[in-house]
């Protein structure tokens, strides 16, 4: 897909990988980004025109729906929003409350967003070029971090709805692409600093070639590489492998 001329949705584009795939997208020339933020004054650092931030919190159907009344015409839709709790999934601290708040945004809040968006993503999408929608997951949608073990989980739902929507969209003319960063040095990742991490400029850049490239799946930075790897030798040794990462000791 050429991003050239290409109209781009992208949730959470106020900061971190998001507001790093809004620049990227504009670098690359597309002719319109609609920002879906939870408050259009975090876009005020973005002065492009455009871009048009549109207010919705993802985890309200009817929000998102009513943001997309301001939206003729799209090309391409990128799930980015999301959150981490860095809970376990017991000996937490209120493990139900921040395991829903990671199933509403990471998990329902996709889901928001592509029941709003379907019908303008495919209208055009049988006449010409194929559409995109972009998940951003994480290698934690394929093995779980006993740390962040409530994360994982909802990453693993949006692993199962992405295989879902690829098989009911593909005939409207819509590819999925699926997206697994590393950890990125973003707010999200803040206190994580004795570990390395790849830029979310970086992210970005490689997500925006994913799209560009039609490829159906893109892993960033080396320790996403790695797990892709390892998942192809071995699942369960990797999974062995990430049961190391314990939160605090239970006894
Ligand atoms: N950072 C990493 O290491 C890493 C690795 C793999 C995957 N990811 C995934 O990459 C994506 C972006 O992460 P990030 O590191 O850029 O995180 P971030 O810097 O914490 O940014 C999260 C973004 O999501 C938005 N958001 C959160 N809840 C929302 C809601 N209810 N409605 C609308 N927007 C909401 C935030 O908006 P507000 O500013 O309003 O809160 C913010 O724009 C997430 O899906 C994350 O799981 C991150």
């Amino acid at each position: 897909m050429n991003i050239e001329g290409r109209t781009v949705l992208i949730t959470g584009a106020n900061r971190g990988i998001g507001a790093a795939l809004t620049v990227d997208a504009l670098d690359q020339g597309a002719a319109q980004v609609f920002a879906l933020v939870r408050d259009r004054n975090n876009m005020s650092w973005c002065t492009d025109k455009r871009v048009t931030a549109l207010q919705a919190d993802i985890r309200d159907f009817d929000e998102v729906q009513a943001a997309s009344k301001d939206v003729p015409q799209l090309d391409v839709i990128i799930n980015n929003a999301g959150i981490l709790r860095n809970q376990p999934i017991v000996g937490g601290s209120d493990a139900a409350l921040n395991a829903r708040d990671e199933i509403e945004v990471n998990y329902l809040g996709t889901l928001n967003v592509v029941n709003a968006f379907w019908k303008t993503l495919t209208k055009e999408a049988l006449d010409g070029e194929r559409k995109k929608i972009v998940n951003v997951m994480s290698t934690l949608a394929k093995v779980t971090y006993p740390f962040c073990g409530t994360y994982c989980a909802s990453k693993y739902a949006v692993l199962a709805l992405t295989r879902g929507l690829r098989a009911q969209l593909a005939p409207l003319g819509v590819d999925i692409v699926e997206a697994y960063p590393g950890l990125t040095d973003t707010d999200m990742t803040q206190g994580l600093d004795h570990l390395p991490k790849v830029s979310a400029s970086d992210v970005a850049t490689a997500i925006i070639g994913a799209l560009i490239n039609d490829l159906q799946e893109v892993y960033i930075g080396a320790d996403s590489e790695e797990m892709r790897d390892a998942l192809a030798k071995d699942p369960e040794a990797a999974q062995t492998e990430a049961d190391q990462y314990m939160p605090e000791p239970l006894v």
